[in-house]
């Protein structure tokens, strides 16, 4: 697995290696004076100092936070074509944005199939910490859906949808409201997928 673009701390890095123990974790991150730091704060993660271009070895699972939102639609695409050697065939890469502390994300699932990449789905999540109401995801969508959030457009059906479900089942516990919520528009959207409501996440298939 490959963290990309750590940024000021390989906190996320840590975090990531932490949690799947029995997997490689690597932290990549241009600006070699952060990986230096990082190295120190961190001296037993494995930290690799570069950008995405020629790829040096290949992962399952590849995440970038808060990089591509930045970006324009062409940056995005320049991305996402350095993504794809950097994955095994039916690997994923996670591309999102975050709140600044990450209670409140959405990530592309991006897979790989042969020589392309594939948008599979949008994963939103929320600890609970901001309290929780759809629209909460609003700030954290990736770019061209932000841009997007107007009537007519599939991620503005979906939050309305949303909306209302959350509406009709809502109560004083933000994760308790968002599980309710995405329960009962998983019963009239099968796009909608519940499967992993437990740890605070709903898979939109888009
Ligand atoms: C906004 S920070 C995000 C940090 C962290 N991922 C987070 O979510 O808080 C973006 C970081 O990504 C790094 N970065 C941007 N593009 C990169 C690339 N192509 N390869 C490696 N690092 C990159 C930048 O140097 C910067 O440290």
């Amino acid at each position: 697995m490959i963290d990309v673009g750590f940024g000021v701390s390989a906190v996320t890095t840590a975090e990531l290696a932490a949690a799947f123990p029995t997997h490689e974790v690597l932290g990549l991150e241009q600006d070699a004076a952060r990986v230096a730091a990082a190295s120190l704060e961190f001296p037993s993660l494995a930290l690799l100092a570069g950008g995405l271009e020629g790829a040096q070895r290949q992962a399952l699972v590849l995440r970038i936070a808060n990089v591509g939102r930045g970006l324009s639609r062409d940056g995005v695409a320049a991305l996402y074509e350095q993504v794809l050697p950097w994955l095994v065939d039916g690997g994923v890469c996670l591309e999102g944005s975050t709140d600044v502390e990450g209670h409140v994300s959405t990530f592309w699932v991006l897979r790989r199939r042969g020589p392309s990449l594939q948008r599979e789905a949008l994963v939103l999540h929320t600890d609970g910490a901001r309290g929780f109401s759809p629209w909460l995801f609003r700030d954290v969508l990736p770019r061209e859906l932000r841009r997007d959030v107007r009537e007519g457009t599939p991620i503005f059906s979906l939050l309305t949808d949303w909306e209302a479900a959350w509406q009709a089942t809502r109560s004083a516990e933000p994760l308790a409201s968002l599980r309710a919520s995405v329960a009962a528009l998983a019963t009239t959207r099968a796009d909608v997928d519940a499967r992993f409501l437990e740890q605070g996440f709903c898979r939109w298939s888009c």
